[in-house]
Parts: C-alpha cells; sequence; structure tokens
C-alpha cells in the first residue's frame, strides 16, 4: 500500500534530525513511503519518496516566501499534498489557487496527492459524496497524467474519530469510478485501527498526520499493515 506521512509543522532542527536518523531504520516491507516534511527539512532526507506540503502557485521570481515547483523539483521533490483542509481552512486557499498549484506540479513532474473531504454536517444531512464529487469535478484533473486522490473527512482528521468503514467504502468506490487513480484514506489513522481500515476494497493506501510523528508507533502501523 502507498503510506503518505504528512509531518505538518512539526519538529525543531534537532528533532527531525533524529526523526530522519529513525526513519532511515523503519521497515516498510513492500509498502510505499512518502514523507512530507514542512519545506525547509527537505534536504535532510535523501533516497527516500519525498513530498512536498505545498507548493507555489507562482513559477520563482518576486514573491516573498513562496517556494517554487523549481525549487521543490531542485530539492527532490517528487509528490506534492495539495488541497488540504487545513490549507483550506488556515490559508483559505480557492479553487483557482488550487487547480494553479495541480499546474504548476505537472509543469515539474510531481505527483499531486489531492485531498477532499466532507464535514459532519455534510454526513448528517447525507450529502457527503455530493460535496466530494462536486470538490472534485472543479479541479483541473483532464489533463493530469499522475496524481492520487485522499479522502480526508474534515472531522476526522486530528480528532480520533474515523468514520464506519462502510462509509469510507463507499466515498472510496465513487471516487475511483469517476476518477481511476490511486485512493487513500486519512484522518485519525493510528496502529490500531489501521487494522481494520485496511479491509475497504479498492483503498490503495493511508495519509497519515499524528501517528507519523512518532516512529515507534509507525513502524507498528506498517506491521499490522502487513498482517491479514
Ligand atoms: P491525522 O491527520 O492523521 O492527524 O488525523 C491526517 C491529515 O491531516 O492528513
Amino acid at each position: 500500500m502507498i503510506v503518505a506521512l504528512n509531518l505538518k509543522s512539526n519538529f525543531t532542527k534537532s528533532e527531525m534530525i533524529d526523526y530522519v536518523q529513525k526513519y532511515q531504520q523503519l521497515s516498510s516491507n513492500e509498502h510505499q513511503l512518502i514523507v512530507c516534511p514542512s519545506s525547509c527539512y527537505l534536504p535532510y532526507f535523501s533516497n527516500v519518496n519525498l513530498g512536498a506540503q505545498d507548493i507555489s502557485c507562482y513559477e520563482q521570481g518576486s514573491y516573498t516566501g513562496e517556494i517554487s515547483g523549481a525549487a521543490l523539483k531542485s530539492l527532490g521533490v517528487h509528490y506534492v499534498l495539495i488541497h488540504h483542509s487545513e490549507r483550506l481552512k488556515y490559508q483559505k486557499e480557492s479553487i483557482e489557487i488550487t487547480n494553479q498549484k495541480l499546474k504548476m506540479a505537472k509543469q515539474y513532474q510531481m505527483i499531486p496527492i489531492i485531498c477532499v473531504g466532507d464535514t459532519k454536517e455534510d454526513v448528517e444531512n447525507n450529502r457527503s459524496l455530493g460535496k466530494i464529487k462536486e470538490e472534485l469535478a472543479q479541479l483541473e484533473l483532464d489533463s493530469l497524467s499522475n496524481y492520487m486522490i485522499a479522502y480526508e473527512p474534515i472531522y476526522a482528521i486530528g480528532t480520533g474519530e474515523v468514520p464506519k468503514n462502510n462509509q469510507i467504502q463507499m466515498i472510496i468506490s465513487a471516487i475511483k469510478e469517476l476518477y481511476p487513480v490511486p485512493i487513500l484514506y486519512g484522518g485519525s489513522v493510528n496502529d490500531k485501527n489501521v487494522i481494520d481500515l485496511k479491509h475497504i476494497s479498492g483503498l490503495d493506501g493511508f495519509l497519515l498526520g499524528n501517528i507519523s510523528l512518532d516512529i515507534e508507533a509507525l513502524q507498528r502501523l506498517l506491521i499490522n499493515l502487513n498482517e491479514m
């Protein structure tokens, strides 16, 4: 399975040095690990599948504070998280910006991991699927040859609340029917619930947040992924 790690804005320099050392000793068996650290720590990793948590919607140039696709590419980045709900919430990223970022990812031959998710309210009003389809329909995916979609219910991110397998299954199958690309699930996945979650059919992997910060727990998760 694909196991993407979103380290978010965690770790100081010394903590990251320690993390990288332990990360290199992880045994992932046949699983494809992708690590997405803060951009300033990208050069700390070598010989791994490297992802960025964001990409600038601008070309390189006079855009203070932005990290361009060209810069990321030169640091060995092959994957990039796009449309994560925390970017939408805190940076107020619009669909136009997301589409521009997708264009940049394509231009610099990176594989976007596009995050979409429903809210608790969507679930209560039985409109989760409609919301996700609508969101995906607004994205310019036609010209992309290679991308993944991560289904991340917003109410599940960092809360410990995970939807039932059949709810995830329903959304994953519907997405896959429209977009036949690898589909990940993300939102409060841990070393214990992964034992259940891995049985969702059609699921190609996971996008992990909190659990990815703790290498021992991550190792347990990877072991549990292997066991039937
Ligand atoms: P979480 O985060 O695993 O901490 O819920 C997932 C994510 O935001 O991608």
